[in-house]
C-alpha cells in the first residue's frame, strides 16, 4: 500500500509511466503527479486516476528543461505539501549506428534520459532529506549490456546505474532510497518504433518468447515505492524475462 504517499512519475503520459500511476492508484497513493512532455496524454491519464477516487494532477513539463522541472516539482508541493515518491521514467531513444549517429542524436537522449533525472532528483532530493523519507525509483534498460544502435541510449542507462549507486549511499541516513528497475524489451510505443526483423531476434531469444507488459515492469516499481522495499536499496533490478 502507499497510503499517504505523494508520487511524481515522469513521462506518465504513455507506456511504463502510465501503467505505473494505474498501479500507484489502485495501492492508494495520496497523490499522483502525472508529469508529460505532452499535455493531452498527461491529462488522459490524471483524469482516468481521478475517475477511481485516486488524486491526480496533470503536470506538463519537459524533464531536459531544469527551469520547467523546478516550476513542475514547485506546483506539485504547493498542490500536495510533500514528494515521497519520485519515479524517473521519462525515456527517449534516437536509435543510429554509432559511426552514423549526430551530435543531436547523443545530446537528445542524453539530456532527455540522463538530464532528466538529474533535474528531477535535484528539484526533490532537500525536501525528501528535510522530512527524512523518500523513494527514488530510476528507470535504466537492459541495454546497457549492449545492443547495436543504442550507443546513446545504453550510456545514459548505465550512468543511470553509477548514479543511483552513489545517491542510494548519500541518501539512506535520512530515510530515502534509491533504485533502478531495467526493463528488457516490453510492448510500449517506444518498442513499436523498432523494426520487424529486430524484434523477431528479440523474441527468439527470449525464454519467454514475448515482450515485457508495461504492468509488468509497474508491479516492480510499485514494490520499490512501498514499505515492503524499506531495505532495498542501490539495487539495479533487471525484469526481462530471464534473458
Ligand atoms: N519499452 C521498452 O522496451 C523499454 C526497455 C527498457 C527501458 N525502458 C525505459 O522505460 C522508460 C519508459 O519507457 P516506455 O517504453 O514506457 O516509453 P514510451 O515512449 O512508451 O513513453 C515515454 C513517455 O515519456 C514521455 N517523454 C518523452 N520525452 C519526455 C521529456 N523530455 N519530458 C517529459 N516526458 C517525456 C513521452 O511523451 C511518453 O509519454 C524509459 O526510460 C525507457 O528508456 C523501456
Amino acid at each position: 500500500m502507499l497510503s499517504g504517499k505523494f508520487a511524481v512519475i515522469t513521462g506518465a503520459g504513455a507506456g511504463i509511466g502510465a501503467a505505473t500511476a494505474r498501479a500507484f492508484a489502485k495501492e492508494r497513493a495520496a497523490g499522483i503527479a502525472v508529469v508529460d512532455i505532452r499535455e493531452e496524454q498527461a491529462e488522459a491519464v490524471a483524469r482516468e486516476l481521478r475517475e477511481t477516487g485516486c488524486r491526480a494532477i496533470a503536470v506538463a513539463c519537459n524533464v531536459a528543461k531544469a527551469d520547467e522541472v523546478r516550476a513542475a516539482a514547485a506546483r506539485i508541493v504547493q498542490e500536495f505539501g510533500r514528494i515521497d515518491i519520485l519515479v524517473n521514467n521519462a525515456g527517449i531513444t534516437r536509435d543510429v549506428m554509432f559511426h552514423k549517429m549526430t551530435d543531436e542524436q547523443w545530446n537528445a537522449v542524453i539530456n532527455v534520459n540522463l538530464g532528466g533525472m538529474y533535474n528531477w532528483c535535484r528539484a526533490v532530493i532537500n525536501g525528501m532529506r528535510d522530512q527524512g523519507y523518500g523513494r527514488i525509483i530510476n528507470l535504466s534498460s537492459g541495454s546497457v549490456r549492449g545492443i547495436p544502435g543504442q550507443c546513446n541510449y545504453a550510456a545514459t542507462k548505465a550512468a543511470m546505474i553509477g548514479f543511483t549507486n552513489t545517491l542510494a549511499k548519500e541518501s539512506a541516513r535520512k530515510g530515502i532510497t534509491v533504485n533502478c528497475v531495467a526493463p528488457g524489451a516490453t510492448d510500449t510505443e517506444m518498442y513499436a518504433q523498432v523494426p520487424d526483423h529486430v524484434l523477431q531476434a528479440m523474441l527468439e531469444s527470449n525464454p519467454m518468447h514475448r515482450l515485457g507488459r508495461p504492468e509488468e515492469i509497474a508491479n516492480v516499481i510499485t514494490f520499490l515505492a512501498s514499505e515492503r522495499a524499506s531495505y532495498l536499496n542501490g539495487q539495479w533490478i533487471l525484469v526481462n524475462g530471464g534473458k
